[in-house]
């Protein structure tokens, strides 16, 4: 999986600490440029000049995105298409020349990975009674990677860290008076059927990737798929086993869809159990001391970060429209996280949710 990276531009939301560090960290060893998205900038430059002290082949820059709020997450993109198209970096950060925004010759550059890592579990509910594991480890990145979907083309990667709590988590989306799902069912208030719901919701996003722009879409010919609607395709592909090699077809294109075209690969993957900050709301400050006894039994972030690398660089997956990936193996997702409708669904549902529309006219 040793790929080089070499002058990519990758972004990795959360990358402040636990699992999203080790893969920034990961990528700029095989000399990819990281925008580190995170919403503790203080915390986040701190690490970065840890990174470019280790002399690594690539280099890195800090970014604010907050997943909690919308207009963060839009000034996120629309930065990223200021940076992208010519602009590079406002400041000074320790980035390098070729690895930044700019290609050598000044012209615009593509997302070549983008790391839906941040992630949050044990939270409370927001003011208005929301689910926050929704809002952050679903909405949140559902927004970012459509508002981002236009600075992708062809052989970008879009990797959703999900996790094998997904085979716990249940969906019910509410449907409407037009008889189409409205919104996401909140039909429970235990914190770990939130995080597990969001988790399924992880890997459900990523099947609707893979058929609305992964290797099997025909964005990159122009082609509308000779009048096969979306829930037609969605019907029609093989999900049995997680993994789809089915030419499906959707309208499509235009703003709010990969620059040019489809084949981008979208992976969710599980990183195990790993022993990172996510635990902190779960355990009182005093008491974090618990966590100890409990290392040699689950993988450092650096372990945990492995399949989200594999899934980010690895030649093994080019074309291969794997759902769900485990220990850098396929794993068979579960029976909800298959079901072809719900993730359509789920994809309108959450458009809604967001305030864009369910295809096309996204902008930063
Ligand atoms: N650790 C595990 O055992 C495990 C297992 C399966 C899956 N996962 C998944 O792995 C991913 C990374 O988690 P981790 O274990 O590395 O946990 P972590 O150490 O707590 O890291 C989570 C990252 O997400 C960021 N984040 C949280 N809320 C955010 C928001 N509203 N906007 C932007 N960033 C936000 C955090 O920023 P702050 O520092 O500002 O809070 C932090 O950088 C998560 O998606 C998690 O569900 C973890």
């Amino acid at each position: 999986m040793d790929r080089s990276m070499d002058g990519k531009y990758c972004i990795v939301t959360g990358s402040n600490g636990g699992i999203g560090l080790q893969v920034a960290r990961g990528l700029m060893q095989r000399g990819a440029h990281v925008v580190m998205a995170c919403r503790n900038m203080a915390a986040c430059e701190k690490v970065a000049a840890e990174l470019r002290e280790e002399g690594l082949a690539g280099s890195c820059t800090c970014r604010p995105l907050d997943l909690e709020s919308p207009s963060s997450i839009h000034a996120f993109a629309r930065q990223q298409a200021a940076e992208l198209s010519g602009g590079g970096p406002q400041e000074d950060d320790g980035s390098r020349g070729a690895a930044t925004g700019w290609s050598h010759d000044g012209r615009r550059r593509n997302i070549d990975v983008l790391v839906n890592n941040a992630g949050v579990m044990g939270v409370p509910p927001a003011a208005d009674g929301s689910d926050r594991h929704l809002t952050v480890n679903h909405l949140g990145p559902y927004l970012l990677t459509r508002l981002l979907l236009p600075n992708m083309t062809h052989g970008s990667r879009i990797v959703n860290v999900a996790s094998r709590a997904h085979y716990g988590g249940s969906l019910s989306l509410i449907t409407g008076p037009s008889g189409g799902a409205e919104a996401v069912r909140n039909d429970t208030h235990h914190w770990w059927w939130q995080y597990a719901r969001s988790k399924l919701c992880n890997v459900l996003f990523t099947a609707e990737l893979q058929r609305r722009y992964g290797y099997g879409s025909n964005y990159a010919s122009g082609c509308s798929g000779g009048g096969a609607d979306a829930n037609t395709a969605a019907r029609g592909a093989d999900v049995s086993s997680g993994v789809r090699n089915s030419q499906s077809t959707t309208a499509g294109g235009g703003i709010g869809s990969p620059i040019s075209g489809g084949g981008i690969g979208a992976f969710a993957v599980s990183p195990g159990m790993v022993d990172t900050g996510i635990f902190r709301h779960l355990l009182p400050g005093w008491a974090q001391w618990l966590r100890a006894p409990l290392r040699p039994f689950v993988r450092s972030p650096q372990q945990g970060a492995e399949v989200v690398l594999f899934a980010a660089v690895s030649p093994e997956l080019e074309g291969r429209e794997v759902l769900f990936l485990h220990d850098c193996q396929e794993m068979r997702p579960s029976a909800a996280a298959r079901d072809a409708q719900l993730a359509a669904d789920l994809w309108r549902v959450s458009a809604a949710l967001v305030g864009q529309p369910e295809e096309g006219g996204i902008g930063g």
